[in-house]
């Protein structure tokens, strides 16, 4: 165990692949909190976004993990919220500078765009790059600004 926790949530376009990637993340060390959806049926990505982003702006968790049929609604709804760097991601190079350069906090990606082993590779090397600070410290301070 890391004693890190991560939250994770997804609308019904996600959540077959969010059930695949939980258990990677429990494999991994990760002590996961999952905030559904819990089945297929039709949610609206927004609501999800929402509670799982101000989950992280409150520093409830620090990291958050959302999944949607594109990734791309669950980033523009997370990234609404002060404090959120959300990225979508479907590639692993993207994964790791989001965390060097940007300090993303939540990872959002798409259940219809990446395939579940690109996904948990996608989760892997974002969970375990590092905000590089020096130069990136200021930028992404003017973010916040
Ligand atoms: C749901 O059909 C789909 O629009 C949603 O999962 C997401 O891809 C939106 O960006």
């Amino acid at each position: 165990m890391k004693n890190e926790k991560i939250i994770i949530g997804s609308d019904h376009a996600g959540y077959n692949l969010k059930e695949k990637v939980k258990p990677f993340l429990t494999e991994l060390g990760y002590e996961v909190f999952d905030i559904g959806t819990h089945s297929t049926k039709a949610i609206d990505y927004p609501l999800i976004a929402k509670e799982l982003a101000k989950k992280i702006a409150n520093e409830e968790f620090q990291k958050g993990i959302l999944i949607c049929g594109t990734g791309i609604g669950m980033s523009i709804a997370a990234n609404k919220i002060k404090g959120i760097r959300a990225v979508v991601c479907s590639d692993t190079t993207s994964a790791k500078f989001s965390r060097e350069h940007n300090n993303t906090n939540v990872l959002c990606f798409g259940e219809r765009i990446v395939g579940e082993y690109l996904a948990k590779d996608i989760c892997k090397i974002w969970l375990e790059t590092k905000f590089a600070e020096d130069r990136h410290l200021k930028r992404v301070k003017l973010l916040e600004d």
